[in-house]
């Protein structure tokens, strides 16, 4: 095999880096000046901090709820949602197993590299780093490893990690509740926004729209000060559920990163690029980021929550007026999505270049 094909395959395991012990990181991590994290402003220091939303009490129609839930989505994007319904003891199985799956030794975690029959391209179904375009490109500072969850037809069963024993079991109860929180979330997401029709964005999940779940590992890294965890972008999703055992997301809002408060127990829910475009821009797809840190490694797992690669996806027709003209063109998802995975490699945002 030539080796460019497998160009991507040795991309420098994180991980491996981190276990070497050096003070420094390599220079292929180093981000430009204008990249690099600066001291953080706690949410809590702006008038309207990143809310921490009830999802019982909004159920239950709670209105200073909803209000905390429009703001979240209107000013940031994203919040850190309680009383969710999934078990702590969930949470934590989750958690551990994921972390044991980084844990096991790097030959057997490269049995999930996904190069299917030595294609060169990149495959987000891997274990493996983000995507990487060119050798100038700035690596991210985590190593990952993604699955399809949905349609379960699409589910590569190969890739599905045999350990932990229980790593199969935990992933699909954690899900299947996942799922469920993902569609009671969209329908608030939807009055909020204005939509006569509740299920407008919980329908657009309909059985071809696919599910992935991303697992995050990042090492303690000597030089938090020069590289990224994760660098900035948003989501292709409608709607993403973030667990994580770790401070270290952050969002931006007038020029400034802003923790996201990790808050026991608790997930970060974030609308994404999809959410944005249904909307008509009157709701926000989060940008956000995830800084290093020396103290402690961070495992995290996003579930993604899109469309079917083969719709169309633009604003809903009457969040579009004389007033609010129409701001995103129609796109079909799938290209959507392969863009979006180019932007991201380039540091770019794909809302961008449909955006009117
Ligand atoms: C992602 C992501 C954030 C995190 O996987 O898209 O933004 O906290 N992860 O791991
Ligand atoms: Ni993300």
């Amino acid at each position: 095999m030539a080796d460019d094909d497998q160009k991507w395959k040795f991309l420098p395991n994180v991980q491996e880096l981190a276990a070497a012990g050096r003070d420094e990181v390599p220079s292929r991590y180093v981000v430009s000046d204008h990249d690099r994290p600066t001291s953080t402003v706690a949410s809590d220091d702006v008038t309207d901090p990143i809310p921490v939303v009830d999802l019982n009490r909004l159920s239950s129609g709670a209105a200073d709820e909803a209000a905390k839930l429009r703001s979240a989505l209107q000013n940031w994007g994203i919040f850190v949602a309680v009383g969710h319904g999934i078990e702590p003891a969930l949470l934590g199985e989750m958690m551990a197993v994921t972390r044991e799956f980084f844990k096991l030794p790097l030959e057997e975690k490269q049995q999930y590299i996904n190069l299917e029959g030595g294609k060169k391209e990149y495959k987000l179904e891997s274990y493996g780093s983000n995507m990487d375009l060119s050798e100038t490109q700035v690596l991210d500072w985590c190593d990952r490893f993604y699955l399809t969850m949905e349609p379960e037809c699409q589910r590569l069963e190969d890739l599905w990690p045999t350990q932990p024993p229980s790593f199969r079991d935990v992933l699909h109860r954690y899900t299947t509740r996942c799922r469920k929180l993902a569609d009671g979330v969209l329908r608030e997401v939807a009055k909020v926004a204005g939509l006569r029709e509740e299920r407008y964005l919980a329908d657009m999940l309909d059985e071809k729209a696919v599910s992935y779940v991303g697992f995050n590992f990042f090492p303690r890294c000597p030089r938090p000060d020069k590289v990224l965890g994760f660098r900035a972008h948003s989501d292709g999703s409608m709607l993403t559920i973030l667990l994580a055992n770790a401070a270290g997301l952050q969002v931006p809002r007038d020029g400034q990163w802003y923790d996201v408060p990790l808050v026991p127990g608790a997930l970060v829910v974030n609308l994404g690029d999809m959410g944005e475009v249904v909307t008509n821009g009157l709701l926000k797809s989060a940008v956000h980021k995830v800084v290093a840190n020396a103290e402690r490694e961070r495992v995290s797992v996003a579930a993604f929550y899109t469309v079917d690669p083969e719709r169309e996806v633009e604003p809903a027709l009457e969040l579009v007026s004389d007033e609010r003209p129409r701001r995103y063109k129609k796109m079909k998802n799938s290209d959507y999505i392969r863009e979006l995975l180019e932007s991201l490699a380039r540091g770019e945002r794909s809302i961008d270049r449909v955006k009117i």
